[in-house]
């Protein structure tokens, strides 16, 4: 394996977070738009929206630090990350049960990209950034959590919804 300065893995560490938080927040988007029967998933999302432009801040602030910028950088749509973003906008009949699963899989992914970038950063000396990256990580864990505490009244509210009038006249 060929030798790579510690900057140089931390600065494609940043860029990929970016590019991750990029995915998260254009999957997190799209749903907004389209929420009107659940209105606490779009409380959650319109709040979770605002924490992840922040988070990317964060990441430019590290980037810029390193004399990097992410704006020469094309955001590479990741794989797994580019599914679950794109499971998060098919029109379907229980489109907001699939997009519960993606949500919680993205905040998932997210998690374990602070927890290695925050070694990563550790290895580079960038101390400056740690507690920004810990605030970034802990708004993830509270969104996982936050999203795990609603499925089951999403859940409930979709069958009550789908299993009545309504949902009959929504599908035509
Ligand atoms: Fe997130």
């Amino acid at each position: 394996m060929a030798s790579e300065s510690i900057q140089s893995v931390y600065a494609t560490a940043l860029r990929n977070t970016h590019a991750l938080e990029q995915e998260a927040l254009q999957a997190m988007e799209r749903q907004v738009e389209r929420l009107t029967d659940y209105p606490e998933v779009k409380q959650a999302l319109t709040q979770h929206i605002e924490e992840t432009k922040r988070q990317q801040e964060r990441l430019e602030t590290a980037l810029s630090g390193l004399g990097e910028s992410v704006s020469s950088v094309k955001e590479a749509v990741m794989g797994l990350m580019g599914s679950m973003a794109a499971m998060a906008h098919m029109p379907a009949q229980d489109e907001i049960l699939k997009n519960t699963f993606a949500n919680s899989a993205i905040e998932a992914y997210e998690i374990a990209a602070y927890t290695s970038l925050l070694t990563i950063a550790e290895a580079a000396g960038d101390h400056a950034s740690i507690p920004a990256f810990r605030q970034s990580l802990a708004e993830e864990e509270a969104m996982a959590a936050r999203i795990r505490s609603m499925a089951d009244a999403i859940t409930t509210k979709y069958l009550s919804l789908t299993t009545s009038g309504d949902a009959a006249q929504a599908s035509t």
